[in-house]
């Protein structure tokens, strides 16, 4: 079965960045879309441009760290096109900073958005599919940080680490029950992530900062590695879901640190570790 044509694509974050290339390459690939976005404005430009490219595409506000607020979406997502297929539970923040100091309000709105964001996703959005019976897709986005631990990336790499451990059990609950699962996790991505973080912070000193965050052009040194494009993103994630893999890694030097870290573990088990 085609995951794209004529199904019907919620993608939280859809606004901007990845989001808005994910809804691109399902939109040319012949689904329609639900932008949902914390800035319904930016959700808006970016259905606009799907539209005037042909595709059926509508904007939608919603803040995905509140739950009934997530419901609400679900139901109005439903109401305009009949039924949801395809959930991308994308929309994130990234706070960077040293763990054991950093307020408890960048702790709180980092989980509330990457971790408890995704959940509700999963909560509004998943019972719908099973309901209608015609199968469907969820793409949870974590990050590289996600799978390995980064210095002053501690709450961010927390949050993401609990999107990894939602998505591959999501994925073995669902597996019998024809819906894919896969979990996005890039490296560098050219995104506006950073100012983006800050404008949409609880505290207005944080607000305050938005303007003089990098760019995704210009990574702080935690966040090593090739830089790419959005719509790169967008052309992995459509290849995975077309081959119903689990996995979506983006850059290939992610190879040798996921291998490193697997070494690393591994050798515990070696007899001059593990002996007493
Ligand atoms: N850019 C990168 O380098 C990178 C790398 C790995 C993972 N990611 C992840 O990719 C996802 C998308 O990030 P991006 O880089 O495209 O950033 P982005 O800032 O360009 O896009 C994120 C979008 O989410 C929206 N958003 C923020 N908080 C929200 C909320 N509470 N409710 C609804 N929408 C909200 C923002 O308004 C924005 O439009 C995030 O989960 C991020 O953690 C990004």
């Amino acid at each position: 079965m085609d995951p794209f044509r004529d199904r019907v694509a919620v993608v939280t974050g859809g606004g901007g960045g990845i989001g808005s290339a994910l809804a691109r390459a399902f939109a040319a690939r012949g689904a329609r879309l639900a932008l949902a976005d914390v800035d319904r404005n930016a959700a808006e430009v970016v259905a606009k441009e799907l539209t005037a490219g042909g595709a059926e595409a509508e904007a939608f506000a919603v803040d995905v760290s509140d739950r009934d607020d997530v419901a609400r979406l679900a139901g109005e997502v439903t109401d305009r096109f009949g039924k949801v297929h395809v959930v991308c539970n994308n929309a994130g923040v990234a706070i960077g900073g040293e763990m054991w100091s950093a307020p408890t309000a960048d702790w709180e709105y980092t989980m509330a958005v990457n971790f408890w964001g995704v959940l509700h996703g999963v909560q509004a959005f998943v019972p719908r599919i099973l309901e209608h019976g015609e199968g469907g897709y969820v793409v949870n986005t974590a990050s590289m940080a996600g799978l390995t631990g980064m210095s002053f990336l501690g709450m961010y790499c927390a949050s993401k680490f609990a999107v990894v451990g939602l998505t591959e059990s999501l994925s073995r609950e669902l597996r019998e029950r024809g819906v894919g699962v896969s979990l996005l996790c890039p490296m560098i991505v050219a995104t506006d992530i950073n100012a983006n973080s800050l404008r949409q912070h609880p505290d207005p000193e944080r607000r305050r900062q938005a303007e003089a965050a990098p760019s995704g052009e210009n990574p702080p040194p935690a966040m090593r590695g090739g830089v790419i494009q959005p719509d790169d993103v967008a052309r992995r994630v459509v290849r995975a879901m077309e081959r119903n893999q689990l996995y979506v890694l983006t850059h290939p030097e992610q190879r040798e640190i996921l291998r490193r870290r697997a070494e690393r573990i591994d050798a515990v088990f070696e007899p001059d570790a593990w002996g007493d």
